[in-house]
């Protein structure tokens, strides 16, 4: 179904072009004075430019030809704006329709295409940080809008889980247990199935290995000629990786789900190495790969670039690959095995420049099509109340996971004795505090955690929004069935407010995929809350003696109440049963 807006562009345009003016003239907005009117057009305006005509003629005529039913005012305003205000009958009309159709007759411009999302962006044998909070959030959050298009959508952790990172690791495990087998390459017997560290000896492992390559050269000689060694496939090494592989990636799953965040797919940098020899071979060939300095690159700068963009490196000089190269060999693995519409990457500003590289590589070689989209979302960082990345109270990194629990923590003691909160109560709602706290700001900026506010029941937080979902629920319980009662006319201002705010609901979403920014779902409903909120605290609901307003009344907070789930369930969160 059209969403409100399109629909009173229809008839304004009809409008238009019945006065005898260009129909292209009649495109409606929401209001930007809500205490004027709700919708306007300023077509008029434009119009009286090309027909040398006064713009409030124009408006007039425009006006007198519009369907009289669907608006309750319509007037001409100087210099020549049209003010619109629907109908009540109008406005119940079209939520009715909006209550009956499936997703709320939301139009799924994405059945049929596929995009895939690349967020998480885990290293393996790292413990998940704060640094990777935002991809997580904001990537799942706008995979979950991408599926509610109908997009076939896949999530790629995308796991780093290659290169130095790894050969550090073997290097480090070999000076303290040289005599496993995994480092006897006489030995060929079978590996034991588990794994010679736990998770905790592997995330103490990698940070002391990376501080040993910079103070001891011998030591990082060693890594490289692991790393190496492990990607030329040397039994052993690859069998130790897949421990590291395995054990790493059940902690993150562990981590990921307390998060809500589900990936489809868990590939890694390592499956896009099988691609990079052929890719090279290739691309050397059909001259796009040159020799520059030493190293093999692919030249990206284009005319009328202000700054002029460094190549695209595929081998160094000493022969290793780099982070582009296995971004654009993974490019190839999932045109070949997802064919996808698009390619989404969620990453923080500072990689802009790896994408713009990556992308305009990718497109000159044709690796991607003309017709697939690439979009690189960059957000920036969550900082402390100093206004740098946030720490933890000694200076150190964040861990997830205590990120996670001094927000339940936090939530819990709030919680007062009164209404003790269970901690699955305060889990959701703790997740629901960080999710909505991040998601409110549009994703290039930097915001500041402030446990405090984030966690306040009142305000612009997430759990407000919860609140108000479990005070609506607990109205319809005390009313009994409700689902089947239609939506009727508004029968209080109250009431309209919250139809408004109802019906902006298509166009919410829409233009959150388009601008790949949640936050405009937080801001829908945070005035969706606001006027539900607003509209049960004035009106006597359940006491209404009139049994037809009490039932539109309820029809319209059921409305509500779904919606807002709908929408918390896209942004990666969900309402307790009490608060
Ligand atoms: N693992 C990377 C990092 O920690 C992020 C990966 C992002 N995705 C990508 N295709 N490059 O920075």
């Amino acid at each position: 179904m059209k969403n409100i807006i399109e629909g009173i562009t229809a008839d304004m345009r009809r409008a238009f072009a019945a006065a005898g003016y260009d129909e292209a003239y009649g495109q409606v907005t929401v209001s930007d004075r809500p205490d004027l009117c709700e919708y306007q057009c300023n077509g008029a305006l434009a119009a009286a430019k090309r027909y040398h005509c006064p713009p409030t003629v124009i408006a007039k005529a425009v006006v007198e030809r519009l369907s009289p039913d669907r608006y309750a005012s319509a007037e001409v305003v100087t210099p020549g704006f049209i003010n619109l205000n629907v109908s009540d009958s109008f406005l119940a009309e079209y939520l009715e329709q909006m209550r009956t159709s499936p997703q709320f007759g939301l139009e799924k411009t994405g059945v049929g295409k596929t995009v895939v999302v690349d967020y998480g962006g885990a290293n393996v044998a790292k413990p998940l940080h704060i640094g990777h909070l935002r991809s997580a959030i904001i990537g799942e959050a706008l995979k979950r809008l991408y599926v509610y298009f109908g997009y076939t959508a896949i999530g790629d952790v995308h796991l780093g889980d290659w290169g130095l990172q790894m050969g550090l690791i073997i290097a480090e495990l070999q000076e303290r247990n040289p005599d496993l087998c995994y480092f006897d390459e006489g030995y060929d017997g079978e590996y034991p199935k588990e794994p010679p560290f736990t998770i905790g000896e592997l995330e103490e492992l990698y940070p002391c290995a990376s501080k040993k390559q910079k103070a001891d050269p011998a030591f990082a000689e060693k890594a490289h000629l692991a790393t190496f060694a492990l990607q030329q496939g040397r039994r052993g090494y690859r069998a130790l990786w897949k421990h590291i592989l395995s054990i790493s990636v059940a902690d993150l799953k562990k981590n990921y789900d307390r998060l809500h965040v589900h990936f489809e797919q868990w590939l890694g940098e390592s499956d896009a190495d099988r691609y990079i020899p052929d890719m090279i071979r290739d691309l050397r060939e059909r001259g796009y790969a040159v020799m520059s300095e030493g190293a093999l690159v692919i030249p990206v700068s284009e005319e009328g670039d202000k700054t002029e963009l460094p190549p695209c490196i595929l081998v160094k000089s000493d022969g290793s690959s780099l982070y582009g190269t296995t971004d654009l060999a993974t490019m190839i693995q999932r045109m070949r095995d997802f064919k996808p519409d698009k390619m989404l990457y969620l990453t923080d500003n500072r990689q802009a420049l790896h994408f713009e590289q990556v992308f305009r590589a990718a497109r000159k070689t044709g690796i991607v099509d003309d017709t697939v989209e690439l979009e690189h979302v960059g957000f920036g960082t969550m900082n402390g109340k100093d206004g740098k990345p946030f720490k933890t109270r000694d200076g150190g990194v964040m861990r997830l996971e205590r990120l996670l629990d001094d927000v339940t923590e936090f939530v819990l003691e709030r919680s007062g004795d009164g209404r003790k909160l269970t901690e699955s109560e305060a889990s959701k709602i703790a997740l629901a505090a960080l999710k909505y706290g991040d998601l409110w700001n549009q994703p290039s900026k930097n915001y500041i955690f402030d446990m405090d506010r984030f966690t306040a029941f009142e305000g612009n937080t997430g759990p407000y929004i919860l609140y108000t979902i479990v005070r609506i629920r607990s109205i319809l319980e005390k009313y009994g069935e409700y689902e089947r009662l239609p939506i009727r006319k508004p029968a209080n201002s109250e009431a309209k407010e919250v139809m408004l705010a109802i019906a902006k609901l298509s166009s919410a979403l829409e233009n959150a995929l388009k601008a790949s920014s949640p936050s405009l779902i937080c801001a829908y409903i945070y005035e969706l809350a606001g006027s539900a909120n607003k509209f049960y605290h004035d009106t006597k609901i359940l006491t209404e003696e009139d049994a037809e307003v009490k039932e539109g009344y309820i029809a319209l907070i059921g409305l509500a109440k779904r919606i807002l789930e709908t929408c918390i369930d896209i942004l990666g969160f969900e309402a307790p049963d009490r608060m």
